[in-house]
C-alpha cells in the first residue's frame, strides 16, 4: 500500500541513477537521444516530487567517468541537453528555491556548457530549499583518489577519514541515505563509493523516463520501514 502523509524516517540525501533511457527509446523504435529527453522530463517531475516530500537534497548522476565510451553523437546530445536545461530552468530553479550544485570533473565538458551550469550554480547559491547536485563526469573512485592527491598535495603524510570526508566532491552533503537505481540494473556503477557504505539501496525495474512521484513515494515507503543499524545492534 502507498502511504502518502509521513514517513517514520525519511531521508535527508537521496542519490539516483536514472538508468534506462536509452531501453525505453528502443522498446519504442526511437533514437536512444529520445530517451534522454524524457529523462529529463523525469528528472523534473522528480524534483518537483521530492519538494514535495520535502526531501532536503538528491544527487543525480548524469554522465559518469565511463560514459565516454558512448558515441560522440549521444554523448553530444546529452551535452545540449544539459546546456538547454541549465539555460531553460534558471528562473524556475530560483522561484522554487532550488540550489544547483555538482560533483565531478567538469573541465572535460564543452566550455560554454560549464558556462552555463557554473551560471545556474552561481545564480541559485543562496537558495535554501532542495539541493539539486548533479553528477556530471563523476567517478567514485576518482573522487577519492582526487581527495588523496589534494591531501598529498598539501602535505599530509597521514590521513584520517575525516580529511577524506571533507576532500571529497560531496563534502557539502550527507552521506546519501537512500540510493535508488531504475530499470533493473542492481549495481552501483562506481557511483559515491565511498559516501555509500550505509546507504539503502532501493532498485526498481521502471525504466527511467517513466519515473513519477508514485514510484519515489513507492521507495520512500520501503526506505521508511528500514532498519538502519550501521553495523550495531537494535
Ligand atoms: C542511463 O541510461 C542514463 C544516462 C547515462 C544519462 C542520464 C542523463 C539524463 C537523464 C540527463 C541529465 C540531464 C541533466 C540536466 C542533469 P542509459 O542510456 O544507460 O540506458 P540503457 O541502459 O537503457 O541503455
Amino acid at each position: 500500500m502507498i502511504k502518502n502523509k509521513s514517513f517514520s524516517q525519511q531521508p535527508k540525501h537521496i542519490a539516483i541513477i536514472m538508468d534506462g533511457n536509452g531501453r525505453w527509446a528502443q522498446k519504442r523504435g526511437l533514437q536512444r537521444l529520445e530517451g534522454h529527453k524524457a529523462g529529463i522530463k523525469a528528472l523534473e517531475r522528480t524534483i518537483d516530487a521530492l519538494q514535495k516530500f520535502n526531501i532536503r537534497a538528491a544527487t543525480f548522476f548524469a554522465f559518469s567517468t565511463e560514459n565516454w565510451k558512448r558515441s560522440k553523437q549521444e554523448i553530444d546530445g546529452l551535452f545540449d541537453l544539459v546546456r538547454l536545461h541549465c539555460k531553460q530552468n534558471e528562473q524556475s530553479y530560483i522561484s522554487k528555491d532550488i540550489r544547483v550544485t555538482s560533483i565531478g570533473d567538469l573541465s572535460k565538458f564543452p566550455p560554454d556548457l560549464v558556462q552555463s551550469l557554473e551560471r545556474l550554480k552561481e545564480k541559485t547559491k543562496n537558495n535554501d530549499g532542495l539541493i539539486v547536485n548533479l553528477a556530471l563526469n563523476y567517478g567514485g573512485q576518482d573522487d577519492v583518489v582526487r581527495a588523496v592527491n589534494k591531501l598529498l598535495q598539501s602535505g599530509k603524510t597521514k590521513i584520517t577519514k575525516r580529511d577524506l570526508v571533507q576532500n571529497l566532491y560531496t563534502n557539502f552533503l550527507p552521506d546519501p541515505d537512500l540510493i535508488i537505481r531504475t530499470s533493473g540494473e542492481k549495481r552501483l556503477s562506481n557511483f559515491l563509493m565511498f559516501q555509500s557504505a550505509y546507504s539503502e539501496l532501493y532498485f526498481t525495474d521502471t525504466l527511467w523516463p517513466d519515473f513519477d512521484e508514485k514510484q519515489l513515494l513507492q521507495a520512500l515507503n520501503d526506505f521508511a520501514g528500514r532498519q538502519r543499524r550501521y553495523g550495531g545492534i537494535k
